[in-house]
């Protein structure tokens, strides 16, 4: 059985993260939070990587931008690959993430369900498909979420872009901008409180609209998604592998 550390442990993913493991082929042995209100012998949580004295091979992360730099230090210096989840990473911090990649196998998606990974390759197809069609993009989330709009949003959004390249992303509207530009991809962000997660692409023609809502109803399904994607990285080669990689084995 390959052990498993969890970052971000004691937040609202990690604890779905550690239940959807005792259930798999991984051992959740140690977890490593800033916060300190639990720990067991066989779940250890430790306030810094620097700590951890278990043997880990593969390491979840739903945690905080923040924590990237001591998760790919201890990643690196122990040869362990890792499942990135976080969201709201910088450029910067995506090419720390790429460094990284040459020397130790990194899974990362900012969205771990099957149906959005789904929905994505969906949403390029109707893209070129309904070529003409204003493209919009509403996501909702739980009041407590920190960065806008979501990095799914943002996925569905490129998914747009890599078939029609000439779109641009405008976030939200407000007051007199004048009348919409055929190339726009609006984005708007709803948060309220505690929805798990839902995103609606928006396809507006004339006289006929197509929608694609995908809705997250328990946190269980990033936390399986995110389990399969270790299971997935164990033992692989160093390089950056995604939800396409696991969805086409
Ligand atoms: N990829 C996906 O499918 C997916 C799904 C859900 C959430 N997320 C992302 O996962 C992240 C966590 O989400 P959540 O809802 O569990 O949030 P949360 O706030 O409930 O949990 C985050 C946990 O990380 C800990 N933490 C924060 N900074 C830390 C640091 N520097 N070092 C160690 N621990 C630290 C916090 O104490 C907390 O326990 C967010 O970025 C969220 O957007 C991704």
């Amino acid at each position: 059985m390959a052990n498993l550390l969890i970052s971000g442990a004691l937040g609202k993913m990690g604890k779905k993260v550690y239940e959807a493991a005792i259930n798999s082929s991984l051992s959740p042995i140690a977890g490593v939070d800033i916060k300190q209100d639990f720990s067991n012998d066989n779940f250890k949580i430790y306030d810094s990587f620097n700590n951890v004295s278990e043997k880990i091979d593969v390491v979840i992360d739903f945690s905080s931008p923040k924590n990237l730099d001591n998760l790919l230090n201890f990643c690196l210096e122990n040869n362990v690959n890792a499942v990135l989840c976080t969201t709201g990473y910088t450029e910067s911090d995506l090419e720390k993430i790429e460094k990284a990649s040459s020397k130790i196998a990194i899974f990362r998606s900012f969205n771990m369900s099957l149906g959005v990974n789904v929905l994505i390759s969906a949403v390029k197809h109707v893209a070129k498909s309904l070529y003409g069609f204003d493209i919009e993009i509403i996501e909702k989330h739980h009041n407590k979420k920190v960065d806008s709009p979501s990095g799914t949003a943002l996925m569905l959004a490129d998914a747009v872009k890599s078939e029609l390249p000439e779109k641009y992303y405008v976030y939200g509207r407000e007051g007199i901008v004048g009348a919409r530009d055929k190339n726009e991809v609006g984005i708007h962000a709803i948060r309220g409180g505690n929805i798990v997660g839902e995103h609606q692409v928006v396809f507006a023609g004339e006289n006929e609209t197509l929608t694609f809502t995908h809705q997250a109803t328990d946190r269980g399904v990033f936390a399986i998604g995110a389990v399969n994607a270790a299971i997935y990285i164990c033992g692989k080669n160093a390089g950056i592998y995604n939800m396409d990689n696991l969805i086409k084995g």
